[in-house]
């Protein structure tokens, strides 16, 4: 099978190959090592590690059969969650999902995937339960820790409403809550319910969960083969956990820290296809959340062109050279489509008539590429042969495993987030959460 690849042609203009070398002999196999025997900062998250490899087949077929009812009860599921409870399934089903299919009919035993939880937007949520009001939907709740409060607050109006169409037995038989194995709100909801249940492991992080549950049960709701994508993502490790030289994680690791250390600070993540925008949603969070902390790391950012060359090409070409990009290069499109020609060329498309749309894309990334290149903007290029279940499975294992190599390289700890609580804490004061009563007063002051 074909596997993605890493090109840093693109990059030696700005940090010379045998800097990238060097740094990858100096830290990141050192890194790799480390997270291998488990002596780094925040080793008790390393579950994820050799996930694809630990995941037994059983386990995959519960999974299926779980989500096989809720396809044939449904025709429509709530994946309810934030964060690392949201975005690996969306990026994955996004990805692999026609583009026009939540305008399409529902079929029956294919239902769609509708994710609640992430925004605490009223008018989201109002118009998710107006939508719902006469469907035949079910839900999954999914929070590691079992107290966040966006999706708990989707869960308690979804549950009502649920309860209310169908009576709270049935409701029962069509809520799957995914949680932590004994601690959390949810977990006790779930079992005083009788939901179903999956366990989230303590020692798998929520940005590093889309290969547990968390990600493989809306995904294989969606009607994608979650076989296929672990497949995919124990082709990678096989590949790069445990290689000796020629290792992409390695190298993708070490060339993103040498363009930090040359005062690259942003890494844009782009794809040349709308299929990825929810890729570089999941991607932005697990490289932020594990390196954004002690005042360092490289900011992420992403970026679908060409539809946004058209709308932020003009900086990325000639605004501040503080950032370089990642380029996800997708070799072969699903379908195919010629332009045709006009006998009237009033446009003056002619000159392309009869090539394929993706040859012209391609021909914009290329274009894109040099311009870039040739404007201070160093390019990284990901190369993956086709979207599929197998080919995202790898990429999303490189990318997670490349992401405990880089944090070790930049030397934090790339588990951990601490940052998020401080957002979490004021709202709980300015909503005079009990408990939080000293924190209500000296937020009050400050207003
Ligand atoms: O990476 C993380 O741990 C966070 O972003 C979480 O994924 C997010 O806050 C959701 O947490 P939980 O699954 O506990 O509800």
């Amino acid at each position: 099978m074909k596997k993605i690849q890493v090109n840093i042609n693109s990059v030696i203009s700005t940090v010379p190959e045998n800097e990238i070398h060097a740094l990858e002999s100096a830290a990141a196999k050192p890194a790799l090592e480390k997270l291998k025997s488990g002596t780094g900062e925040g080793n008790d998250f390393l579950g994820w590690l050799d996930l694809p490899a630990r995941t037994p087949e059983h386990h995959l077929d519960e999974i299926i059969a779980v989500a096989n009812d809720l396809r044939n009860s449904c025709d429509y599921v709530v994946s309810v969650g934030i964060g690392g409870s949201y975005l690996g399934a969306k990026a994955v089903i996004e990805a692999l999902a026609d583009s026009f299919d939540a305008y399409a009919p529902v079929k029956p035993g294919s239902p769609k995937v509708l994710f609640a939880g992430q925004n605490i937007g009223e008018d989201y949520l109002y118009e998710l339960q107006e939508f719902l009001k006469d469907k035949k939907f079910g839900i999954i709740v999914i929070s590691k820790s079992g107290t966040t409060t966006e999706p708990a607050i989707a869960f308690r109006l979804l549950k009502e409403q649920l309860e209310s169409q169908v009576g709270k037995e049935e409701a029962g038989k069509r809520i799957v809550a995914i949680t932590d194995a004994k601690r959390g709100a949810l977990r006790q909801l779930a079992t005083e319910e009788g939901y179903k249940t999956f366990v989230i492991d303590d020692n798998v992080g929520g940005r590093f969960s889309v290969l547990t549950p968390v990600g493989l049960l809306p995904i294989a709701v969606a009607g994608y083969d979650i076989k296929k994508l672990v497949k995919g993502a124990l082709d990678m490790q096989h590949e790069c956990l445990n290689s000796g030289d020629d290792n992409i994680c390695e190298l993708y690791a070490s060339t993103r820290n040498a363009l930090y250390r040359a005062g690259k600070k942003t890494e844009i993540l782009v794809n040349y296809n709308p299929k990825l925008h929810f890729f570089g949603e999941w991607w932005k969070q697990l490289y932020g959340e594990s390196e954004g902390k002690d005042h360092k790391g490289i900011f992420p950012a992403a970026v679908d062109f060409s539809t946004d060359l058209h709308s932020m090409g003009q900086w990325i070409q000639d605004g501040e050279r503080t950032i370089f990009e990642t380029v996800i290069s997708v070799e072969k499109s699903a379908h195919e489509k010629a332009i045709p020609s006009d006998a009237a060329n009033l446009d003056g498309l002619n000159y392309i008539a009869g090539k394929r749309v993706d040859e012209v894309n391609k021909m914009a990334e290329l274009g894109t590429r040099i311009a870039h290149v040739d404007g201070g903007v160093p390019n990284i290029r990901i190369t993956i042969p086709e979207l599929t279940e197998e080919y995202l499975g790898q990429l999303i294992y490189f990318f997670e495993l490349s992401c405990g190599i880089s944090g070790y390289i930049l030397d934090v700890n790339p588990f951990n987030q601490p940052g998020v609580e401080a957002y979490k804490s004021n709202m709980f004061a300015l909503l005079e959460k009990p408990g939080y009563e000293e924190a209500t007063k000296a937020i009050q002051a400050k207003l």
